[in-house]
């Protein structure tokens, strides 16, 4: 039962966001995910994006990249493959409806995994990463870009201000990046350096390497 009424809270969250999505974050997120998409192609063709939302991102990609998403929200989806088909982005070769905790793909599949914007919404975002490591390759990454807290210092007191504001709008900064260099460092993975990008290093891009 645990993490199933938020989860159908969060379906129910994106149905009402689905509409006004791109208005609200097309700009303000296309330097972050242009950094997230740069740094797994850098790791090969075969990618997966999860919780790929409306598909913001689906244009950055190399056309010679293999690219699967999925995104538990349908109505987000659903938006996301208007633009697959509007754009004719041949290398978006699926796009399903699926739990970021319960990835329905073989073992070491891809050569990259992606979450944009999603971690800090996952009720077990170790169970998420846990499944991301089990579908990457030895020698694949995994590249999250998100707000994360600060841990400590001046940064971390403003963001503790401003915490109920960002909240309001989906950025807690309760959610620290050394939660997941603590989980990479339990799994014996390799926490890379965090990566600022636009606002003024508002969002973080986060690799994670699993070894070869
Ligand atoms: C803030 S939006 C980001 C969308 C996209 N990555 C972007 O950057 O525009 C978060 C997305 O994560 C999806 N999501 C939330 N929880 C999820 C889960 N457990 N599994 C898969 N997708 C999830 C939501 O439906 C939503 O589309």
């Amino acid at each position: 039962m645990g993490t199933q009424p938020t989860t159908a809270l969060m379906r129910k969250a994106y149905q009402r966001w689905a509409p006004v999505y791109d208005i609200v974050y097309d700009k303000l997120t296309e330097p972050a995910a242009r950094a997230a998409v740069a740094a797994v192609e850098a790791s090969g063709r075969r990618i997966l994006e999860v919780g790929v939302g409306t598909g913001l991102s689906l244009g950055y990609y190399a056309t010679h990249s293999e690219v699967h998403g999925i995104d538990l929200s349908e109505d987000m989806l659903r938006r996301a493959a208007e633009k697959v088909r509007r754009r004719t982005l041949g290398h978006v070769k699926s796009l399903q409806v699926m739990d970021a905790c319960r990835l329905g793909f073989p073992d070491a599949c891809f050569d990259a995994v992606t979450a944009q914007f999603l971690i800090t919404l996952v009720p077990n975002p170790e169970g998420a990463l846990d499944e991301m490591t089990r579908v990457l390759r030895p020698g694949g990454e995994i590249v999250l870009v998100n707000h994360f807290g600060q841990d400590e210092g001046a940064l971390a007191r403003i963001e503790s201000v401003v915490a109920p504001l960002c909240a309001r709008i989906g950025w807690s900064s309760d959610f620290k990046a050394s939660r997941i260099t603590g989980w990479a460092a339990a799994r014996g993975l390799e926490p890379l350096p965090l990566q600022p990008v636009f606002p003024g290093g508002f969002f973080k891009v986060l690799r994670v390497r699993k070894p070869g």
